[in-house]
Parts: C-alpha cells; sequence; structure tokens
C-alpha cells in the first residue's frame, strides 16, 4: 500500500527539521569546545550526530516506501552566539526538541487519520525517542 502523500510530505520536512537540529548541536558542540568546555562540547557532539541518525532513519524509511527526500535548504534553528553559554544552550536545546515532539505528533496523527499503519508503527520508535530527548535537557535544567 502506498505511503499517504500527507504523510510523506510531513517527514520530507521532518527530515530537513532533523538536519536543523543536528547543526544547532555542532554550533553548540564547537562553542563549547574552544571555550574550553570539553565535556559540554563532546556533550553536544553526541547529539548532532544522533540527529543525524534520526534524519538518516527517515529517508531510509522513506526510501524503503519508494519516495525520495530532495535535499533541502536548512535552517538553523539557533543563531546569535555573542554572549551566550551552556544553560542558553540547553534551554534552547529543551525548546527544540519540545517542537520536535510537536511534529513528531504532527506526523503520527496523519498517519492515522490517512489510515497510514505502517508510517504510524515506523513513527512510534521517534515518539519514545522524543520523550527520552526532552528528558535529557529537562532534566540539565531541574
Ligand atoms: Fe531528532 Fe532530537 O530529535
Amino acid at each position: 500500500m502506498e505511503i499517504s502523500e500527507n504523510v510523506k510530505k510531513l517527514i520530507q520536512t521532518q527530515i530537513t527539521k532533523e538536519y536543523a537540529s543536528s547543526l544547532m548541536y555542532t554550533g553548540f558542540a564547537n562553542w563549547c569546545e574552544i571555550k574550553a568546555l570539553k565535556g559540554f562540547g563532546t556533550f553536544f557532539k553526541k547529539h548532532a550526530e544522533e540527529e543525524l541518525m534520526h534524519a538518516q532513519k527517515f529517508i531510509t524509511y522513506l526510501n524503503d516506501r519508494g519516495k525520495f527526500y530532495p535535499p533541502a535548504t536548512i535552517e538553523p534553528p539557533f543563531t546569535g552566539f555573542a554572549g551566550k553559554g551552556c544553560v542558553d544552550f540547553v534551554i534552547a536545546s529543551l525548546n527544540q526538541e519540545q517542537e520536535v515532539t510537536k511534529s513528531i505528533y504532527e506526523i503520527y496523527k496523519a498517519a492515522e487519520s490517512d489510515g497510514d499503519y505502517m508510517s504510524k508503527e515506523f513513527l512510534a520508535w521517534f515518539v519514545n525517542e522524543q520523550k527520552e530527548e526532552e528528558n535529557v535537557f529537562g532534566d540539565l535544567l531541574a
């Protein structure tokens, strides 16, 4: 059965968001490294890599369903590093993850309402992943 057109488009948009998250975390990692905050640098670098894995996971899914992800322009969700530090980065990270959770929910709801149960099953992994991601950053601010 064909993937729902709406779900396909939302996943394509989501892939670009995952790359944008990766770019944001890469910026945080680099800033921390040059400020001799190596531990935070490693933390954010690992997270940047995870976002690339998420993007690839979505791309592989679309490929499996015979659909293409046309590379898109990526806008970093965080700019303006002057005067900012780790706490600002963690707050921005939590905000970003909460936005990503909303967009994953949106795709999940579209899959459900279009009767695209293959996509719904696939997306369940991301729903769980978002719980972990929000907790990682939320716990740092607790
Ligand atoms: Fe891919 Fe951190 O959400």
